[in-house]
């Protein structure tokens, strides 16, 4: 975190005055927003993929996001040259590699699919330093110079935008971050002052009037959604948005999408109550991960069966049609996540299904123990989820996706101070008193079968509380029975 004091200097956009989130409709002209499609990538192994997120036991936003859920094709200079980006709110730098590195010149191609960036074709090319240099958890990473270039995204072209180019790197794909300024890697790690990434850019070049964008998925299944930056389609929702504050980190600072989960549900069972717990949100990550005695107390529930050695759980397959649905409450919204959200169909190494040792079909449950790790609301909810990521005034707007919708009514994010009824702010947030950091949990936790247990003694995030510690070494045993069918 060396660079945040001269960010903190430098820029007070962080800290600017809550107004909420303000959405007009243009009467004259088309809402001024931008908008593309994205897709949803299909993951093979998405518990090892978050394993490799999570090594160093936090998830930092800024060096672990080798791999996102979300991509989208952009250009860079002119004449245009063709790239596929991942979109990851959870960094904010635009990187993509170049065909001379040697990652992309060896042998198997790997940088292909995504596209490469050239300096030297583009005449508009411009450079401004060599201290272009990511790295993630795994140890991989890239590095090279930070340039500014012309970027063209749907039918929206910037004149100038500022990316890195990896001229060293072990990373195939190019990332489009989106968050925080304050987690630039010219930031936090040269120590520099922020410069406009994109959404920023989108407000500096007057195409958007406001740093927020919503994302949302068209539909359950397909793998399709969309980002509007500077905008909210109040037809892919159901009922009223509601604002939430994002809870801010040491100094007061803002980086990361962390909103306070206070309650969980499984129908009508309430499972967690009064809590006051700091989750993340990480459209990177491919599974849920909530507070150990959290997890537990649904796997009580859902009957999921814990694997200490994987870090995750499973459940019979045939779950996927319970209509009861596992309920989050931020305050006041809570969103309902269906059974078919959770239930993740994943085969062995050897391609074949798992299943449990009475023959029945194994999936992996959406929802893991954080351990001692950020509690993180991954994409296993953020199906669910109709956001919006209002960074100008460090607030998040949250409703139930309408995955049926077939119409679209986009409104304009802008900066005054006439709130529309389709936003209306929580009245008195929770404000998270865990999460972060390992405090105790708030509130109760209620075990299927142990009844309830106050958590703010025992239930500490990042060890299993007793009483499952033996169930929890049970049922390792009966999974090592887990196996792959013949
Ligand atoms: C990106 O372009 C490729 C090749 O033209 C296309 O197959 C793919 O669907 C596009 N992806 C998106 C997100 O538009
Ligand atoms: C771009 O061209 C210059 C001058 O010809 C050369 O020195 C440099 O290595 C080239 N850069 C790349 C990345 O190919
Ligand atoms: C980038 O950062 C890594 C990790 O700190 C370091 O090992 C590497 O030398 C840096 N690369 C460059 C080109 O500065
Ligand atoms: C590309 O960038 C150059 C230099 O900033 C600018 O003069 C030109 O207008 C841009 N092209 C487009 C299509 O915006
Ligand atoms: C859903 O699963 C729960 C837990 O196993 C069970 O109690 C409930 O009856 C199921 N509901 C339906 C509609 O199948
Ligand atoms: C969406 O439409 C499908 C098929 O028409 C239907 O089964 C489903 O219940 C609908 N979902 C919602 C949330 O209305």
């Amino acid at each position: 975190m060396k660079g945040l004091a001269t960010f903190a200097a430098s820029a007070g956009l962080l800290w600017a005055c809550s107004e909420g989130l303000t959405l007009s409709r243009r009467t004259n002209a088309s809402p001024k927003v931008v908008g593309f499609p994205v897709v949803r990538k299909s993951v093979p192994n998405p518990l090892k993929r978050d394993q490799l997120r999570r090594r160093s036991g936090t998830v930092k936003a800024t060096l672990d996001n080798e791999e996102t859920l979300y991509f989208a094709n952009a250009t860079l200079g002119t004449p245009a040259q063709t790239v596929r980006l991942h979109i990851d709110t959870g960094s904010s730098d635009l990187w993509v590699n170049t065909a001379t590195s040697a990652l992309c010149t060896a042998k198997g191609k790997v940088c292909t699919a995504a596209g490469t960036y050239s300096a030297n074709d583009s005449s508009t090319y411009s450079y401004i330093a060599s201290d272009f240099n990511i790295t993630y958890v795994d140890g991989s990473g890239a590095s090279g110079d930070y340039v500014t270039d012309n970027f063209t995204l749907g039918s929206t072209t910037l004149k100038t935008l500022q990316f890195g180019i990896g001229y060293t790197s072990s990373s195939p794909e190019g990332i489009l971050g989106i968050g925080y300024q304050l987690n630039e890697v010219q930031v936090q790690r040269a120590g520099k002052s922020a410069y406009l990434n994109l959404p920023a850019q989108l407000v500096s070049d007057g195409l958007i009037s406001s740093n927020a964008y919503s994302l949302w998925l068209n539909d359950l299944d397909a793998s399709t959604g969309s980002i509007l930056f500077g905008g909210v389609d109040t037809d892919q929702f159901q009922g009223t948005l509601a604002t939430l504050p994002v809870q801010s980190e040491s100094g007061g600072q803002y980086g990361e999408f962390l909103l306070t989960l206070t309650g969980l549900s499984f129908g009508d069972t309430v499972i967690a109550k009064d809590q006051a717990q700091a989750v993340l949100l990480d459209s990177g990550s491919s599974l849920t991960y909530l507070p150990d005695a959290m997890a537990e107390a649904i796997y009580d529930q859902v009957s999921a069966q814990y694997d200490s050695q994987e870090g995750a759980a499973y459940i019979p397959c045939s779950m996927a049609s319970n209509s009861t649905t596992v309920g989050f409450t931020f305050s006041s919204p809570t969103i309902q996540v269906s059974m078919d959200e959770l239930v993740i169909e994943i085969s062995s190494s050897s391609g074949r299904p798992l299943t449990f040792s009475n023959g029945e079909r194994a999936c992996l449950f959406g929802i893991a123990p954080a351990g001692s790790s950020t509690p993180v609301l991954g994409d296993t909810f953020i199906r669910s989820a109709y956001l919006v990521y209002d960074l100008a005034n460090n607030e998040i707007s949250i409703a139930q996706t309408n995955f049926n919708a077939t119409s679209n009514n986009v409104v304009e994010i802008t900066t005054g101070t006439a709130a529309v009824p389709s936003a209306t702010a929580v009245q008195n947030p929770v404000t998270a008193t865990a999460g972060a950091t390992n405090e105790a949990m708030a509130g109760t936790v209620t075990l299927g079968a142990g009844g309830t247990a106050t958590a703010t003694s025992k239930a500490k995030s990042g060890a299993m509380s007793t009483m499952p510690q033996m169930k929890l070494t049970a049922l390792a045993v009966t999974l090592g029975m887990l196996y792959a069918a013949m």
